[in-house]
């Protein structure tokens, strides 16, 4: 059965793997500023996660490859400031945490300090198992994802569903003995995130990886139709707020136009 979701307390790490062991599913949304991540902890999200996707919905670019360590640490540090209550997760953009253990660290460690998030997110499983275990030594939760990895884009020759069970499973499980405290399973099949979920003790984040993850992981900008573009298969769009924007800037337009606005009520004597 699930349990009631105390919206009061503070959600640590520690308390992100208890909501599994309690049955509780887990429930994290993207954010880029303070504005909007103020929202998602109001509306009482588990967690927030500056997503590298900011290079797509916000920069514009085509992958999130283009993404540096200065402009996540820009968008992090707005969006910690406006959380009380949800855990903060940021991701380590591309070639940040491969190019060696040490250089890991000190950009993990920069997002950490520069940022006062919790935990940071990183592409991989087995292959960055060393990164994964030297970052939580140091005292660094770190956040799997595996599956489809937007940072391979152009090794995989685009964005497709990722179906080797037994890698998947393998890096899964390496990612856990490694020490991450949950992992994100990106755009495979269900059955298969089904299978990791009931084998790890650390909580499984499914985009596009069907409903037996233990919580559930979107971009905001397509959860609230703010993107204009193509929409995954696995996105539910639960409001249009892209249509409603351009439908007040078009009415604030035509009274300024025609000298609607202001009226008496915006003017000072
Ligand atoms: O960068 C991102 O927003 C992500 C998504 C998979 C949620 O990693």
């Amino acid at each position: 059965m699930q349990a009631m979701t105390d919206l009061t307390k503070r959600i640590t790490v520690p308390e992100f793997a208890a909501k599994k062991r309690r049955g509780e599913k887990l429930c994290m949304l993207t954010a880029y500023d303070y504005s909007m991540a103020a929202l998602l902890d109001r509306s009482g999200v588990d967690a927030v996660l500056v997503g590298d996707s900011l290079g797509m919905v916000v920069q514009g670019k085509s992958t999130t490859v283009p993404v540096t360590l200065d402009q996540i640490i820009y968008h992090a540090e707005m969006v910690v400031r406006a959380v009380s209550r949800a855990l903060v997760v940021v991701d380590m953009p591309f070639l940040t945490c491969n190019v060696s253990v040490e250089r890991s660290i000190e950009n993990a460690g920069r997002i950490l300090q520069e940022t006062g998030c919790q935990a940071v997110k990183l592409e991989g499983g087995a292959e960055q198992a060393q990164v994964i275990s030297a970052l939580v030594s140091a005292g660094i939760p770190v956040m799997a994802h595996v599956g489809l990895r937007p940072q391979y884009v152009h090794v995989m020759g685009g964005y497709r569903v990722q179906r080797d069970a037994e890698q998947l499973l393998r890096d899964a499980n390496a990612a856990e003995a490694a020490g991450a405290f949950s992992i994100l399973l990106e755009c495979i099949p269900a059955t298969v995130a089904a299978k990791i979920t009931s084998t790890l003790a650390i909580p499984t984040i499914g985009i596009g990886a069907g409903k037996e993850c233990d919580g559930q992981v979107l971009v905001i900008h397509d959860l609230l139709g703010l993107g204009g573009g193509y929409l995954p298969r696995f996105v539910r769009q639960y409001a249009d707020l892209g249509s409603a924007v351009t439908e007040a800037v078009g009415r604030f337009a035509a009274d300024v136009r025609t000298g609607r606005f202001p009226g008496p009520a915006e003017s000072y004597d």
